[in-house]
């Protein structure tokens, strides 16, 4: 039987590129661009699957036109929010993703965000690169301490739990909200709180690690971020799109919060430009899962979801 034929539009890990072109024919993005709808449309008629990243829209409109030659769309990203799940099942095209093997990494750039907003790293490194730090004092950039403090986590799937983990080595105190409440085993101690509006006051550490869905569609808005404690800290490192991000910088001018540590916009690449002058705010772009050795497993798990789909199996991510 031939080969069947994939579309990679991004540049993908090395070792991931090889695997698949090992297995598959491949038409590679190498020059790594954006592709637009129409780019997508067209390319659905050369190719039996897809390997697409956050950045490849897949909408409404984009799936009206597929061709129907596209059989499966393999994320390289556990988040879909990219992709109008409804309506790619109503043109009969599998969709998967690649939970588990980011949610370290994920978790590990929250704690840095989680750190730098509260210590004031943007501020410090600036005063230092910058050779304006003239001057020391014990009332000198005094920041937030994160030892002892409460952490409120807004979603506790894979990700949320591997910071709740890493965060107990910081002697955190976890409070949560999630759908559902874990089993004491996943717990591992931490508070449920049934409702977002009970998390909220207890949350001096507020970390979203929730999906992006039209439910969940500016979850922090005004009125919530008004229930956190005075000077708290707030990060993202889900989805831009679940806050209301004038009211998170009206949070930062009132004092209720004291700064945001940030990963995600609600506009990407780019982000906000108003963010751009606010030293209280400590921002990454999009690269919570942007390590070597996660990007590889990304890679390997989107392959073996395809591998399965091929083979005739139901793929381990189908969603
Ligand atoms: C994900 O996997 O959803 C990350 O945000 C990277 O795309």
């Amino acid at each position: 039987m031939a080969r069947p034929t994939i579309w990679i539009p991004r540049r993908l890990s090395d070792a991931t590129l090889e695997r698949a072109q090992a297995t598959y024919e491949c038409v590679i993005n190498w020059e790594d661009g954006l592709s637009s709808a129409d780019d997508i449309v067209a390319m659905s008629a050369q190719v039996d699957g897809i390997i697409p990243c956050h950045s490849e829209l897949f909408t409404a409109e984009v799936a009206a036109r597929l061709d129907p030659r596209l059989k499966i769309i393999a994320n390289h990203s556990v988040g879909v929010d990219h992709c109008d799940l409804p309506a790619l099942r109503s043109r009969g095209i599998a969709v998967t993703n690649t939970p588990d093997v980011l949610s370290d990494a994920t978790a590990e750039i929250a704690m840095l965000l989680m750190l730098g907003a509260a210590r004031r790293a943007v501020e410090g490194d600036r005063l230092v690169r910058t050779g304006a730090w003239n001057f020391w004092s014990p009332s000198f950039m005094v920041g937030k301490q994160v030892t002892g403090a409460r952490l409120g986590i807004i979603g506790m799937g894979r990700v949320g739990r591997a910071f709740a983990d890493k965060a107990r080595g910081f002697g955190m105190d976890i409070h949560y909200y999630n759908r559902t409440r874990l089993n004491p085993d996943q717990e591992q101690g931490a508070t449920y709180c049934d409702s977002i509006e009970s998390l909220l006051p207890v949350a001096d550490f507020l970390s979203l690690h929730c999906p992006s869905t039209p439910e969940t569609e500016g979850l922090m808005n005004a009125q919530r971020f008004d229930q956190l404690p005075d000077g708290a800290v707030f990060v993202n490192t889900a989805r831009g799109a679940l806050v209301d991000e004038t009211a998170m910088l009206g949070a930062l001018e009132t004092g209720k919060l004291s700064a945001a540590g940030l990963d995600c916009f609600a506009s990407e690449p780019g982000g906000n430009p108003e963010f751009a002058d606010r030293e209280n705010i400590f921002m990454l772009p999009h690269i919570g899962s942007a390590t070597r050795k996660t990007r590889d497993a990304m890679g390997f798990r989107a392959l073996d979801n395809l591998d399965a789909f091929f083979r005739g199996d139901v793929p381990k991510d189908l969603l």
